[in-house]
């Protein structure tokens, strides 16, 4: 294993162990007045993401040299949204997934009423973390600025408006333009905010702002691109979810459209193009490099 590959795994396992333990946290403080909705939200939460969104937070925030308890809020707030987003994502109105990181969906577990107002709290929950006055060093100013970009983020113009155009294009005669504006939509936009969220904390905030969002917004692409090829090159038990699951929906997708050749071949373009932006947001040797690479590389 070499150095760089070392310090990643270990960064890795720490700030993994460090979000679980900090929405472990949450729940357990939120969780003594629930009446019991806390439950499926916890299940949802804590049963094996990879939390790559949260990892890239931290990682962002080290290349920026912020320190990483500034960026508890934020990443709590982002796993919190994005375990929203999934339990809404499989519910029979949707994806109707009943596998979800390998364990029944939370609608099969707890039954569609209770998955719907889990994803409910959650998002909420989410924000009034995010908004918290935790640090004196992180400014009121900041705080609404995360809010009104998250929120944003993942509303009509954002995950929301995504999710509702994914769901109308259910024949495979789309344009691959329209395809990527989804995926932007979608998914781009819970990865973007990973990167911008820290990037706010910064001194030079927004000089670069462009820079950081085409970052984030290329590495969201790429990232649900990876996730097409997945479904097709990889297995339902390595992913934890059903394996080819817009073929069985007819739902268009990359490699329907392009096959596994020619995505493979848009991939390493665009890993090419993710390590160009890097070096010119001087971030080459960093671990945020390496989780880019991981996102490429990854196989579930
Ligand atoms: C799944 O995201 C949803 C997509 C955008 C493809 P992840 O692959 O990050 O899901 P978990 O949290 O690791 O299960
Ligand atoms: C995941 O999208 C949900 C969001 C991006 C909000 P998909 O439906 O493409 O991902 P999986 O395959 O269910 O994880
Ligand atoms: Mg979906
Ligand atoms: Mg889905």
């Amino acid at each position: 294993m070499s150095n760089a590959n070392k310090d990643f795994v270990e960064f890795k396992n720490k700030f993994t162990l460090r979000i679980q333990n900090n929405l472990e946290q949450i729940f357990e403080q939120y969780g003594e007045k629930s009446c019991g909705l806390i439950e499926p939200m916890k299940y949802s939460s804590l049963n094996g993401s990879k939390y790559i969104r949260s990892l890239l937070i931290f990682a962002t925030g080290q290349a920026l040299d912020i320190n990483s308890k500034l960026l508890d809020q934020p990443a709590t707030a982002i796993e919190l949204i994005h375990s929203y987003t999934l339990i809404h994502d499989d519910l029979p109105c949707m994806d109707d997934d009943e596998i979800r990181r390998g364990v029944p969906s939370c609608h099969i577990a707890f039954g569609e009423s209770s998955a719907i107002l889990a994803g409910d709290a959650l998002q909420s929950l989410a924000f009034e973390i995010l908004s918290s006055k935790n640090h004196e060093e992180i400014s009121d100013e900041t705080r609404l600025n995360w809010v009104n970009y998250l929120s944003a983020s993942i509303g009509v113009n954002g995950v929301a408006g995504g999710q509702y155009l994914d769901l109308s294009i259910n024949s495979k005669n789309v344009e691959l333009d329209e395809l990527k504006k989804i995926y932007y939509l979608k998914t781009a936009n819970l990865i973007a905010p990973c990167i911008m969220l820290p990037y706010m904390l910064d001194k030079k905030y927004p000089l670069n702002f462009d820079k950081f969002l085409q970052f984030g917004l290329t590495l969201g692409l790429s990232f649900q691109i990876k996730d097409d090829l997945l479904g097709y090159t990889s297995t339902s038990d390595v992913l934890g979810k059903t394996k080819n699951k817009d073929e069985l929906r007819n739902q268009p997708n990359y490699v329907n459209i392009l096959g596994v050749e020619n995505t493979t071949e848009l991939l390493k373009n665009n890993q090419r193009e993710m390590r160009e932006i890097l070096e010119e947001i001087g971030f080459k040797n960093t671990i945020l490099s390496e989780i880019v690479s991981y996102i490429f590389d990854r196989n579930f």
